[in-house]
């Protein structure tokens, strides 16, 4: 019997690559066959480095469609195609309590959560639409369903899951396939930036496991609806949050 990858022969764009969910993502999508574009603001080339092979890195801004359309189109222009796009990069800049009342905050938080996975869907979708095929993933969060977060950060959320709805059903007919990954708390780049061991602790025991997830588990829920073997599944924002939305 000949094992195969998941992924195989397939060619994956991650945005936030270079940490995190990101990163475990695009080193789970190589191990399972893909070809992987890594890209993010800071530490996309270490990501690329350490999965080696295939993969390349491009620093660049989701909020900046031009730099966006461009690593799409030179993606095409390497590989042929896009078959896999995980929309992950985001950023959660608010205190829950006490910053409604920040704006900037807010409108700095839609600007990179919704409107950058916008721009990135749109040039995504220029190439997939044509070749009647591809499979978005989309992070969002529980937050997307509970308002345990600071304003900006809640709405960005609840929005790429709504991003995700829509986008699903316009292009079902074209083949291809939009879901998203809701994560519970995750350890990574931004849990650590935000949350100290005390505080990690009382995090923990907020979720029915008593524990916080590692990236590599959500990476895995994210191969999988990339992949083929999720042929009848669009639209559907996946919890992977141990039961912490079913509490
Ligand atoms: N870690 C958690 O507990 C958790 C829970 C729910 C949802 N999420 C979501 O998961 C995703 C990944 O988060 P993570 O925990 O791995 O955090 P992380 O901070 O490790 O990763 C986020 C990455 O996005 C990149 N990024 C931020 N703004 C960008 C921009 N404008 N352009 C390009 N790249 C940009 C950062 O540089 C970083 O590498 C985010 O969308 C986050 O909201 C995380």
């Amino acid at each position: 019997m000949t094992l195969v990858g998941m992924l195989d022969g397939k060619t994956a764009f991650v945005t936030g690559g270079g940490s995190g969910i990101g990163r475990a993502t695009c080193i789970a999508f190589a191990r399972e066959g893909a070809k992987v574009l890594v890209a993010d603001l800071d530490g996309a080339e270490e990501t690329a480095t350490a999965i080696g092979g295939d993969a390349y890195a491009v620093t660049l801004d989701i909020t900046d469609h031009v730099a966006v359309d461009a690593a799409v189109d030179g993606l095409v222009a390497r590989w042929g195609r896009i078959d896999i796009a995980f929309n992950n990069a985001g950023i959660n800049i608010e205190n829950k309590r006490d910053h409604w009342d920040r704006l900037d905050l807010f409108d700095r938080t839609m600007e990179v959560n919704v409107r950058g996975m916008m721009i990135c869907m749109i040039a995504e979708l220029r190439h997939m639409a044509p070749a009647r095929s591809g499979s978005i993933v989309n992070t969002a969060s529980t937050a997307g369903f509970s308002g345990i977060a600071g304003p900006g950060y809640v709405a960005s959320k609840h929005a790429v899951v709504g991003l995700t709805r829509s986008a699903a059903l316009r292009y079902a007919e074209e083949g291809i396939r939009v879901n998203a990954l809701c994560p519970g708390a995750t350890f990574g780049g931004m849990m650590s930036k935000r949350h100290d061991p005390e505080s990690l602790k009382v995090k923990a025991r907020a979720n029915p496991v008593n524990r916080i997830a590692d990236p590599e588990e959500l990476a895995e829920a994210v191969v999988f609806m990339a992949s083929d073997r999720a042929s009848y599944m669009t639209g559907h924002p996946m919890a992977v949050d141990g039961g912490f939305l079913a509490a």
